[in-house]
């Protein structure tokens, strides 16, 4: 065979691979090579109600949902997501969504749910300290779409004081800034934005964003389905002091309020949810990132 026709051959074969990889993989291949410090893959076993009391969830039972809630209420599995970069056979995707019922508190302009690992305390975690590296995968589910008119939290790092958040990972309309809603943003503990993507409605995106806690920066890592994350840009300056913990899941802000946490307006018949995979904090101290 010809030079020619052998690379015509092997361009052949990379572009059906190129195709194939534009699919969800049924088992992530992504390895994990830093010591993980939460890991929040959910068991491929696992059941909705594992998520109700503390000595089967990896996360906090009671918080952060609607009082009349409990996490297997708010939990889903859905059956088609495939697996996200570090999820292995041993995982599964899950869902985090969010309905009428979904108020916190007395938190009436807020309908939210979201997951705290279970050991990330509010004072001296250890995901608070050193240089700590947040994975999490995304996939939208079209059956339970966010509607991007809203403001979204989806994951974060609050301070311990409840004051500020170190850094909001977010989606939709961001009040009070121009800019795309079908984005996936990072905003800096001062909300102004960093990074944002376009939101893929059919592909898993994966995300990891590495907090130096003595250097105060935050990098971001990117990729799509089973490849390798990337730096996505340089380490950003950021205030990461005050410890907190992290949040992973759904906060929607309501429209129309100066005073989004207690009034404001917000959809009847709510039923919206985002499918999380490949959920893990791992130590990067050394410069250690899986990618
Ligand atoms: C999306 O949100 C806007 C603003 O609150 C609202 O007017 C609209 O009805 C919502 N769309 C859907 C499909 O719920």
């Amino acid at each position: 065979m010809h030079a020619s026709a052998l690379l015509g051959l092997a361009l052949a074969s990379v572009t059906a691979t190129a195709r194939n990889c534009a699919r969800a993989p049924s088992v992530g291949t992504g390895v994990v090579k830093c010591p993980i410090v939460f890991d929040g893959r959910v068991a491929a076993a696992a059941a909705a109600t594992d998520f109700d009391s503390y000595g089967t969830s990896k996360f906090n039972a009671e918080y952060v949902k609607g009082k009349e809630l409990k996490w297997s209420d708010i939990i889903k599995f859905p059956a088609d997501a495939g697996s996200a970069r570090f999820d292995t056979e041993a995982h599964k995707a899950f869902e985090v969504t969010i309905s009428d019922k979904s108020i916190f508190q007395t938190q009436n302009g807020f309908r939210r749910a979201g997951l705290q690992f279970q050991g990330d305390t509010n004072t001296a975690s250890p995901a608070s300290s050193g240089v700590k590296t947040l994975h999490f995968s995304l996939k939208w589910d079209a059956q339970r779409a966010l509607n991007l008119s809203h403001e979204y939290l989806n994951v974060w790092h609050e301070a311990a004081d409840y004051s500020s958040n170190q850094f909001n990972f977010q989606a939709g309309q961001i009040i009070g800034q121009s800019g795309q809603a079908d984005t996936w943003k990072l905003l800096d503990r001062r909300n102004k934005l960093l990074w944002s993507t376009p939101i893929d409605k059919k592909a898993w995106q994966n995300f990891a964003i590495t907090l130096d806690y003595s250097k105060n920066t935050l990098q971001v890592y990117y990729s799509i389905n089973d490849e390798p994350l990337k730096s996505a840009a340089s380490a950003f300056a950021n205030d990461n002091s005050g410890n907190g913990q992290f949040q992973i899941g759904i906060l929607k802000k309501p429209t129309g309020t100066s005073d989004v946490v207690n009034s404001g307006f917000q959809s009847k018949n709510l039923n919206e949810g985002l499918i999380y995979g490949s959920l893990f904090v791992e130590d990067s101290a050394g410069g250690c990132v899986s990618l």
